[in-house]
């Protein structure tokens, strides 16, 4: 999967995005067949252990967009900026962009609405294609008051339309549509010619992105309405843990069939 071909998808099959962090895992959504992988600031969340992305920064990105990377065999690899490290200045957005394709990004993921446009513009004129996120972004929870449903107000509704039309202008190649009623998920998906992908964004995106963690149930803290789990691996590692703690204790492991 390449940016061009994914822009290409827009009403034709459906796209799949999923999270990851590490090359373990980037190996086995690799398996599964899912083509595009977002290396998203969530990280900070389930895998560093913060209540919200703010405090990720570039030097975790390039980290972690590094581990991937080094797994990652046809997928398209899109790394996201981090809080802090595109909102100063376009120069500083050129700067950390080049530095998440210099750790293995195809493109990076930018958050906020129609004032992120120049950021877009810039960083897509350098080369880097450039994914656009409106609705719930977890990088504004603080001017949300908390993580809440986007865009039910008609005026907030019409101005996410104007907003993914701007980004489009801008030249984004996609937007991810987090935490916005459906009906305003299809109005968004039917203003724009560039790929909406939801996140608790209702059926009618031309793709679906979920965190890792979440899909696999093995983040439980906050589940958010919208997170569906394929799996109970947290339930499933918890049991294993058990049973290697009990086996130790009981003098059952290692056994003659683990030992020299
Ligand atoms: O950080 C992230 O994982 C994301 C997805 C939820 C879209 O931005």
């Amino acid at each position: 999967m390449t940016a061009p071909e994914f822009q290409r998808r827009k009403g034709g099959d459906t796209l799949v995005v999923v999270t990851a962090y590490d090359a373990l895992f980037t190996r086995l959504i690799e398996e599964a067949g899912i083509e595009t992988i977002l290396v998203g600031d969530s990280l900070g969340v389930v895998v560093q252990g913060h209540r919200d992305t703010l405090s990720v920064t570039m030097e975790d990105m390039v980290y972690h967009t590094r581990l991937v990377a080094r797994a990652r065999q046809r997928a398209l690899l899109i790394a996201d900026m981090p809080f802090m490290s595109y909102q100063v200045s376009r120069e500083q957005a050129l700067h950390n962009a080049g530095r998440l394709v210099q750790a293995g990004a195809h493109a990076v993921k930018i958050e906020g609405g129609g004032a992120m446009t120049d950021r877009v513009q810039a960083v897509t004129a350098m080369g880097i294609p450039v994914m656009g996120h409106l609705g719930m972004t977890p990088q504004f929870v603080h001017q949300f008051g908390g993580y809440k449903v986007q865009g039910k107000e008609a005026a907030q509704a019409d101005a996410l339309c104007a907003d993914a039309r701007a980004l489009e202008q801008g030249g984004a190649f996609a937007l991810v549509l987090e935490a916005i009623p459906a009906a305003v998920a299809h109005a968004v998906t039917q203003a724009v010619s560039i790929p909406t992908i939801g996140i608790g964004a209702g059926p009618h995106c031309d793709g679906q992105v979920l965190v890792l963690h979440d899909l696999l149930g093995l983040f439980d803290e906050f589940v958010p309405k919208f997170v569906k789990p394929y799996a109970h691996l947290k339930a499933d590692a918890l049991q294993a843990l058990r049973r290697f703690k009990e086996e130790v204790e009981c003098r059952k492991f290692p056994g003659e069939g683990e030992s020299y």
